[in-house]
């Protein structure tokens, strides 16, 4: 993947963060630029009519029903501090590009220091540089590992550690890796059991969406509402509707 390599050839040893978004801690760098300017030119060339919905630029609009979705350093953070795991994450999604209404076609998460690629079409299942996954069921939310991830902001971090103290003494553990489309690739793995987070935007979600529902995973929100920037909970059935709970329990 073009985008894939120009992240992962041109790192510095110090990267420095260029603007802030949310808050004081939620770095943009140069190569989140550099790279969503390469899709953005790339996806305009091929193809004109769709819309475009990107992390770090001015939305497109277009004439398909089609929009490009695309998270060009999901990670930053870890980016920004040499961690392992970030990714550039593309999907498109049809109709309102709005996590409660849209429908995601395919998508990709390539994550760029292992140079694994997870790819999903609707319907037609996901895979892991080719090979087909599947999510795991486990035994019960006891025994589940679970991903989840913090929003930037200092009010909703509170709100987000009370849920997690909740949460914590009832699973088997807690990873926070820094990448909630490379989480959702790891679920549809078979390497977590369960994932949530609240606070996520489209871009996080699209593509490393669809790789978990097409891995035979459960994504929806609380109360019956499907995913979206309020909550989004991924799993296999069973154990998905039991984090859901245990989450409306919290009062998340
Ligand atoms: C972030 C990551 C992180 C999640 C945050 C996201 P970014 O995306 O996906 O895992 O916890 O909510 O904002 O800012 O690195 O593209």
């Amino acid at each position: 993947m073009e985008a894939g390599a120009l992240v992962r050839g041109s790192r510095p040893d110090e990267v420095e963060v260029a603007a802030t978004k949310s808050s004081a801690v939620d770095p943009v760098t140069a190569m989140d630029r550099a790279v969503e300017d390469l899709l953005r030119r790339r996806l305009a060339a091929r193809r004109p009519d769709d819309a475009i919905l990107g992390e770090e630029g001015d939305d497109v609009t277009g004439t398909s029903g089609l929009t490009w979705v695309i998270d060009p350093i999901d990670g930053t953070v870890n980016y920004l501090y040499g961690v392992a795991s970030y990714a550039v994450s593309v999907a498109i999604v049809a109709g309102d590009p709005d996590p409660a209404r849209w429908t995601p076609l395919a998508g990709a998460v390539h994550s760029v220091v292992d140079g694994v690629t997870w790819t999903a079409a609707r319907e037609q299942g996901a895979d892991r540089d080719g090979l087909p996954v599947q999510v795991r069921r486990a035994d019960s939310l006891a025994t589940s590992l679970v991903g989840t991830g913090f929003g930037y902001e200092a009010e909703r971090r509170a709100e987000q550690a009370r849920v997690l103290r909740h949460v914590l003494p009832r699973v088997r553990d807690i990873r926070r890796l820094g990448s909630a489309a490379i989480d959702l690739c790891l679920l549809a793995d078979g390497r977590l059991d369960l994932y949530y987070e609240r606070g996520l935007n489209p871009w996080d979600m699209a593509a490393g969406g669809l790789v978990a529902v097409e891995a035979g995973a459960v994504l929806s929100g609380l109360d019956g509402a499907p995913a979206t920037r309020r909550m989004t909970v991924a799993g296999s059935p069973d154990r998905q509707a039991e984090l859901v709970a245990l989450l409306e329990e919290a009062g998340a």
